[in-house]
């Protein structure tokens, strides 16, 4: 490659790194305004149809007229990528009929590497074509005191591992301050996989993994579950105030088969740029080690 064409893909790859795109997912790019602009003409009926259709099927039905999108191949995972099971595909379920899996999947697992097992074997989440692989959990599983965050991250996509990226270290620091750490908590994501680049995870997504970490808690069965960042108690507590407004509250968490005590806290990555939260997140840490004790009423 002379050297002109390789600052112009240097360029380019540095565009992309700015745009936020780091994980390649086809060696061919995708037109995917042709492919919408296709299954739309698709589901348009044709003159022919129309003319032979019965009555009852004309333009007032739904369905009048209406064909299966043509079904396109779920992506490969791009070069440099070894998600587990390599080559997999992963299907492309509608939202509802995913939750449903995971709905019913997630109840039969008996323990946490059942459950485990389970989402490494469950195909009805986008987010794992992109990720290099599982995020399940870290810590211990007998703890007290179960934290979750939100979604992996770079760094916990690599290494397979919750919260080991620079907000994992400041939670490690956070543990450390009520006198705990990886062997007395037990640490999971709302998301077990990386969304691409970052990005938030959809509800869609959210939905779909909920049924897993719902179950993860009852399996672990902690006596104190504390929820890290808006999303994270969105999901897991319902609460639908800021997390501003929502940190700190003791609220009763039913985990399917008992009543735990829960709460809410800044995640670490909010702390890390907003530094002046810390005393507040201070005060919540406080309440969970009161709440380890039995000292806190909830
Ligand atoms: N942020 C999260 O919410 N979870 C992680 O595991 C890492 C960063």
């Amino acid at each position: 490659m002379n050297s002109f064409v390789h600052k112009h893909f240097a360029d380019i790859l540095a565009f992309y790194a700015e745009a936020g795109v780091d994980v390649a997912l086809d060696e061919v790019a995708v037109d995917r305004f042709a492919e919408s602009a296709a299954a739309a003409s698709a589901r348009r009926p044709s003159a022919a149809v129309m003319a032979d259709a019965p009555r009852g099927q004309g333009t007032d039905s739904p369905t009048a007229g209406t064909r299966p999108a043509p079904s396109r191949p779920a992506p490969s995972v791009g070069a440099g990528h070894a998600p587990s099971g390599a080559g997999m595909q992963v299907s492309a379920q509608p939202p509802d009929v995913a939750v449903m899996a995971a709905r019913d999947a997630a109840h039969t697992a008996a323990s946490l590497d059942e459950l485990r097992g389970m989402l490494e074997a469950f195909d009805g989440c986008p987010l794992k074509r992109t990720a290099t692989r599982l995020v399940f959990a870290d810590g211990n599983p007998q703890a007290k005191v179960m934290f979750v965050g939100e979604a992996p991250g770079r760094d916990e996509d690599v290494q397979g591992l919750p919260f080991v990226g620079r907000s994992g270290r400041l939670l490690d620091l956070m543990l450390a301050a009520i006198g705990l750490d990886r062997t007395t908590a037990y640490i999971a994501n709302v998301i077990p996989w990386r969304p691409p680049g970052n990005r938030t995870p959809t509800p869609q997504e959210t939905a779909i993994c909920l049924p897993f970490i719902r179950r993860q808690v009852e399996l672990a069965n902690p006596d104190v579950l504390v929820c890290l960042g808006g999303p994270s108690a969105q999901a897991l507590l319902g609460i639908t105030d800021g997390i501003t407004k929502a940190r700190g509250r003791i609220v009763p968490y039913d985990t399917g088969s008992r009543t735990i005590k829960a709460i809410a806290t800044f995640h670490p990555a909010y702390l890390l740029r907003t530094p002046l939260g810390k005393r507040y997140a201070w005060r919540d840490l406080l309440a969970v080690e009161a709440l380890l004790k039995g000292e806190a009423a909830g």
